[in-house]
């Protein structure tokens, strides 16, 4: 048998023999228990505190109450031992009095001085919800041999993951609560553990995202005879993972001005009669015969908002025929007209006649002959149509001042004419 297995042996079945008195354990809840109550800070009995490892060790008014190594010449081990201390009947039982004894005799010690084969203790903590946390295990092997390393969740909302000691802890994303871990270190003779609790702590989750079902542009013609019709604008539903119930908050712009609130709602869909576009929209423009709406939405579960994903919808609404006169009637024949005003800024209106219904694109090129913005016309309506260019492009850009060309096309029309942009 070679020696480190006989030291294994003999550590085995001589465990009580290692177990050395820890003095903060066991000693001083003795003299807490017994004690203190007159030798406390200041010393008055005897001049002797016993509060403290420090203040015991710094003795009474007959010198050192303890002397490390001798019990027999250690006053405080005296008193106990004879009963005169505490001075009543109240006597330190002899297991106690043994245990000091015991303790004086190994150093009087603070800390006890021999090491455990022990996994060292891991605190309790918390994390935020989708967080994670890594953690270094350590251990005292008293032989210095390798220890390995297990552990358990009580929850299995939480991921653990080991790779040698270092352990982390994932919990499920969006999972709040707490669980029980227990970290197991095992040397070659013993197994030991270390408990504690690890807590997630609630975050809140945004709204998930969520989708237009409008199409990214889309015309309406507003005539005197639809202004019970409706517009309608749709979207997906957006999740809310921590169960909130979702406002959805519509915004609204006319050409680049920002955004303001225009309704909320928890459903999915708004429908917008033609009449709130005569009211709302037109109202600061109350001569254009025609503006564009932009519209975008949140999603918000009273902490959090989402945008809507892939951008705003847009809408070009045409009242020109809600404005005409019965007079005024159908052109006779297609014709684009010159802008006005030319030179403009901001915008400027670019009129046209269509003598009966058809699908048209007013198309505006910069000086390069590159398309600077589209405005698709479908089924538009016989009569004069108008349409207003805020000098934007297709990506919403202010475009640079300079000469911009516009050109009509219809299937039996195609005309271009010129207009400048000053800055
Ligand atoms: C009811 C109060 C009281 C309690 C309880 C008490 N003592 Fe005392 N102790 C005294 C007084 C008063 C003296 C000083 C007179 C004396 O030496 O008898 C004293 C003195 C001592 C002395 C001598 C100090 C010196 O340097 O002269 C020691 C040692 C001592 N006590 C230990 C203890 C221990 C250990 C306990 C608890 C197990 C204890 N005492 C509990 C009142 C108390």
């Amino acid at each position: 048998m070679n020696r480190s297995i006989l030291s294994i042996l003999f550590l085995l079945g001589h465990t009580p023999a290692f177990s050395q008195v820890d003095y903060k354990v066991q000693i001083e809840p003795i003299f807490y228990d017994k004690c203190s109550a007159c030798h406390t800070s200041g010393g008055s009995s005897g001049g002797l505190d016993l509060t403290s490892y420090s203040t015991l060790m710094a003795g009474g008014n007959s010198g050192a109450s303890i002397i490390a190594g001798d019990n027999q010449n250690s006053l405080l081990w005296k008193r106990i031992n004879d009963g005169s201390m505490p001075p009543s009947s109240n006597d330190v039982i002899t297991s106690n009095v043994e245990l000091v004894k015991k303790w004086i005799n190994e150093g009087a010690l603070e800390k006890p001085s021999i090491q455990k084969n022990e996994i060292t203790q891991i605190d309790n903590f918390s994390i935020p919800e989708d967080s994670m946390k890594t953690l270094i295990l350590e251990a005292n092997d008293l032989l210095g041999n390798a220890v390995t390393f297990e552990v358990k969740s009580s929850n299995q909302n939480i991921n653990i993951s080991l790779v040698s000691d270092t352990l982390t802890i994932k919990p499920k994303s969006d999972w709040n609560g707490f669980a029980t871990i227990t970290a197991y270190a095992s040397g070659s003779t013993w197994r030991d553990s270390s408990i504690f609790i690890a807590t997630v702590v609630p975050v809140n989750d945004a709204p998930k995202p969520f989708f237009w079902n409008t199409v990214k542009s889309d015309t309406i013609n507003i005539t005197k005879d639809n202004l019970t019709s409706t517009y309608g604008l749709e979207w997906t539903e957006s999740v809310d993972v921590d169960g909130d119930s979702i406002l959805y908050i519509l915004f609204a712009s006319t050409g680049p001005s920002s955004k303001v609130e225009v309704y909320r709602t928890s459903n999915t869909t708004h429908l917008i009669p033609y009449s709130d576009f005569l009211q709302k929209t037109f109202e600061q423009l109350s001569v254009a015969t025609s503006a564009t709406v932009y519209f975008t939405l949140s999603a918000y579960d009273g902490t959090d908002s989402v945008k809507i994903s892939r951008g705003d919808r847009e809408l070009y609404i045409n009242r020109y025929e809600y404005l005409s006169v019965d007079s005024q009637g159908i052109p006779d024949k297609f014709a684009l007209h010159d802008n006005y005003p030319n030179p403009f800024n901001p915008s400027t209106q670019i009129r046209f006649d269509l003598p009966k219904m058809t699908s048209a694109t007013l198309t505006i090129y910069n000086m390069l002959g590159q398309k600077v913005k589209t405005f698709y016309m479908q089924n538009t309506p016989a009569g004069y149509q108008s349409i207003t260019w805020n000098a934007t492009s297709d990506l919403d850009v202010p475009v640079a001042a300079g000469v911009y060309l516009y050109q009509l096309q219809t299937e039996e029309f195609v005309k271009t004419k010129k207009m400048i942009l000053l800055k």
